[in-house]
């Protein structure tokens, strides 16, 4: 009888239970008595021992449920080596649970922290396949990952409600999204939104120019404008300090958010009244839409095919319409970046949006 242990680990998603659903179902298939456990919390439950039972009814109706049934937690990879509660050594003990609790596979469910660990775990000898989570997108080895599309339809959703009250108001009107290290939801929800300046961590912003941007639809008689600024937008300025000297000057950074700093530079330099929109985490909350329920669904298929052939040390990605399995060892450690050179950032500046670079 097989045994498997299930793990999401790191931010939640929207389309995390219908990925477990996914697996699962695949496995009932193959193997009616496999044994499925949920560890509790990501590493958290692996480092401590806490897991339960799942039963084949506990996949059943999940499909459209967002969260987690087995809850989720934060466990930086770079703490991993670290000691744990009452000193003990984590890597050792996820090692110990696993051979414990007899598992012929852990099942790991993550974004990029959450892939390096699983990497070491493969390294260290236990069978491992992983499924890429993250509404950032931001997973190397695949062209999409769950949880992305879900999250751009509610960011584009904040960007259409803004625009009817933008309109109504003549204001400029800034919409956070989320994404501190990459632009890929601020990118899809800034298009998909009719957002007039885009700004992302990848391409440093110039505030002169965003002026100028904004200067411009003011002359053509716009009388309001949207933009949508990634948490991790950067200045051109800050992209040229070293990360000692960004962090010093951080610390006296009076605003709660980038957002904040670039609406206050925008009415002091254009008169123009400014208001703020942060979605935060609703962007990661509610049921997942058709286009991640079928991902996850294709996705969860293929880790259980994994398990069926016996092949461990891998994630299911997704690239050009067909899942393929990527060795767990290129994926640790990289971040799919959006490439300012790419055609995506061609297109969307012939369009007229801005970058403000
Ligand atoms: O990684 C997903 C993500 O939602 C990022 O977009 C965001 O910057 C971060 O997690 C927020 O993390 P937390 O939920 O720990 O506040």
């Amino acid at each position: 009888m097989k045994r498997i242990g299930f793990l999401t680990s790191g931010g939640d998603c929207q389309s995390l239970n219908a990925t477990m659903r996914g697996v699962a179902k695949t496995l009932y298939q193959k193997y009616p008595d496999v044994e499925i456990i949920g560890i509790l919390e990501g590493y958290k439950g692996l480092i401590y021992g806490n897991y339960k039972k799942l039963k084949p009814s506990d996949f059943s109706g999940i499909l459209t449920q967002g969260g987690t049934i087995i809850g989720t937690s934060r466990q930086p990879f770079k703490k991993m080596r670290e000691p744990g509660e009452n000193g003990i050594d984590k890597v050792k003990a996820m090692k110990s649970n696993y051979k414990k609790w007899n598992l012929d596979c852990l099942v790991i469910m993550g974004g990029n922290g959450t892939h390096k660990t699983a990497n070491l775990l493969s390294e260290e000898g236990c069978n491992v396949v992983t499924l890429p989570k993250t509404i950032d997108n931001d997973i190397w080895g695949t062209d999409i990952t769950f949880g992305f599309q879900s999250a751009v339809n509610i960011a584009t959703n904040a960007i259409d409600c803004i625009h009817t009250t933008a309109a109504s108001h003549s204001r400029v009107f800034i919409v956070e999204v989320m994404g501190h290290k990459v632009g890929w939801l601020t990118l899809h929800a800034g298009i998909a939104g009719g957002a007039d300046i885009i700004l992302l961590p990848e391409i440093p912003y110039d505030i002169n120019k965003v002026v100028a941007a904004l200067n411009k639809r003011s002359a053509e008689g716009k009388k309001f404008s949207i933009l949508a600024v990634a948490e991790g937008a950067i200045s051109k300025e800050d992209a040229a300090l070293s990360k000692k000297e960004l962090k010093a000057k951080r610390k006296n950074n009076p605003y709660p958010s980038i957002s904040y700093q670039i609406g206050k530079e925008i009415e002091e330099r254009t008169g123009q009244e400014v208001r703020i929109t942060v979605p935060g985490h609703t962007q990661r909350g509610g049921e997942p839409c058709p286009y991640d329920r079928v991902i996850s669904s294709r996705l969860g298929s293929a880790a259980a095919q994994l398990i069926i052939e016996g092949k461990y040390g891998y994630m299911v990605g997704f690239q050009n319409n067909e899942i393929v399995p990527v060795p767990l060892k290129d994926v640790a450690g990289k971040l799919k970046m959006v490439d300012p050179n790419s055609s995506i950032i061609k297109e969307t500046k012939g369009l007229g949006i801005s970058f403000g670079d």
